[in-house]
């Protein structure tokens, strides 16, 4: 069975298909193939699992596959790396009607589509994201980009795919540590605005684990529709869409913090995700018990809940750069109970570091 959505976005609305055996599903791309030709990018551990299906999918379209593959691993996600993309697209004469395909996972995906973003001032562009974390997350909504040594993601466009193809199967062959950051994100819809979501996930979450078919395609589904409706509200993050960000100040610190790639994103998303509960609790706004509901849920997701000592003093620095700060001020995604967050300024820089100082160990 297919499950499909809509983003609405007006005249640059477009579907997510979720479902097993997608890859191999020529009528659902076949619209979006105009070209003799289309770019795929992908990585060295994607491509000898998925591309050669994908070739097979889009010759059955008329179409021919010009394959870049990137080093893998966040550390990748660069300049450097963005420009084997350019290298490749200008090598082989792609024009701006031909389409590029991202196939794999969220570091691909942002890359792929920043790529598309910046070639001739703009491409089309599909996502086939084959992660976990990138079927719930960033695979919808335009957010494209690379990391810079001072900060995640801090080089990027919004730029939406005209497509979004998340096949179920491709998640048999995920890495069980690469399905737990995965679940990271899930968690942060229930908490941010869908309890009943939270709910499902405490009763589901070992078939989430043991990646029974149902369960994921109802979490993907449930994901990508609480993901699509905040982009559709807010696509340039004005607002409610800084909600999608709970955990990521304190997570992207971490991650810049410790050099890319040692802790995955969605690992720093779940240990973030628990000093902002921290610190909400500490304001008033949050139970211990509820707190702990959270800590539990993450605990048997496998994910951490405690923080690398990297010093509050660094976090602060680190966090300075985030991109929800306005005027010198952070601005940071709390809780005010589950399913209910808020863009808060509330908390000074005093209980900011305590909060971190309880929750690392
Ligand atoms: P990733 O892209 O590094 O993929 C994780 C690992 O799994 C990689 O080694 C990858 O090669 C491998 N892999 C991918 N698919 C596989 C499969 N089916 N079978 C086996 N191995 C597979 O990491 P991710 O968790 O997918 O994405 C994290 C990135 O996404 C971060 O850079 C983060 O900043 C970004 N992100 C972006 C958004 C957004 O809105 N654009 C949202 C959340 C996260
Ligand atoms: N992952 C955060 C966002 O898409 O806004």
């Amino acid at each position: 069975m297919i499950q499909t959505l809509n983003v609405e976005l007006g005249d640059r609305a477009y579907p997510i298909h979720i479902g097993c055996g997608l890859l191999s599903n020529s009528d659902l791309l076949a619209p979006y193939l105009r070209q003799k030709k289309v770019v795929v990018v992908t990585n060295t551990t994607v491509a000898p699992l998925y591309l050669e299906p994908l070739r097979k999918t889009l010759a059955v379209c008329g179409v021919a596959t010009l394959p870049v593959i990137l080093p893998d691993g966040e550390q990748f996600k660069t300049w450097e790396t963005l420009n084997l993309i350019f290298d490749a697209l200008l090598g082989t004469h792609c024009e701006r009607s031909t389409t590029l395909i991202a196939l794999g996972g969220g570091v691909i995906g942002d890359m792929g589509g920043f790529a598309a973003a910046c070639y001739q001032r703009g491409m089309p562009f599909i996502q086939i994201p084959t992660t976990l974390l990138s079927q719930v997350d960033s695979s919808v909504g335009g957010k494209t980009a690379i990391n810079h040594p001072l900060g995640k993601n801090m080089i990027g466009a919004f730029y939406q795919p005209r497509l979004v193809l998340a096949d179920l199967s491709t998640l048999d062959t995920l890495p069980e540590r690469e399905l737990k950051a995965g679940l990271a994100e899930v968690i942060k819809y229930g908490l941010i605005r869908d309890p009943a979501f939270f709910s499902w996930l405490e009763s589901n979450l070992d078939a989430l684990l043991q990646r029974d078919k149902t369960a994921l395609a109802y979490a993907v589904a449930r994901s990508c529709a609480n993901k699509a409706e905040v982009v559709a509200a807010d696509e340039r993050e004005a607002g409610e869409r800084a909600l999608l960000n709970l955990g990521h100040t304190f997570g992207h610190a971490i991650e810049t913090g410790l050099g890319y790639g040692v802790w995955l994103h969605g690992e720093a998303v779940a240990a973030g995700t628990l000093i902002a509960a921290e610190l909400s609790a500490r304001l008033g706004w949050l139970s211990r018990e509820t707190v702990e509901r959270i800590d539990q849920l993450f605990l048997r997701a496998g994910l951490p809940v405690t923080a690398p000592k990297l010093g509050a003093a660094r976090y602060l620095e680190l966090m300075s750069h985030d991109k929800k700060v306005q005027d010198g001020k952070l601005r940071l995604v709390l809780l005010e109970q589950i399913g209910r967050a808020v863009v808060s300024e509330a908390a000074d820089d005093v209980s900011i570091a305590a909060a971190i100082e309880a929750r690392c160990t």
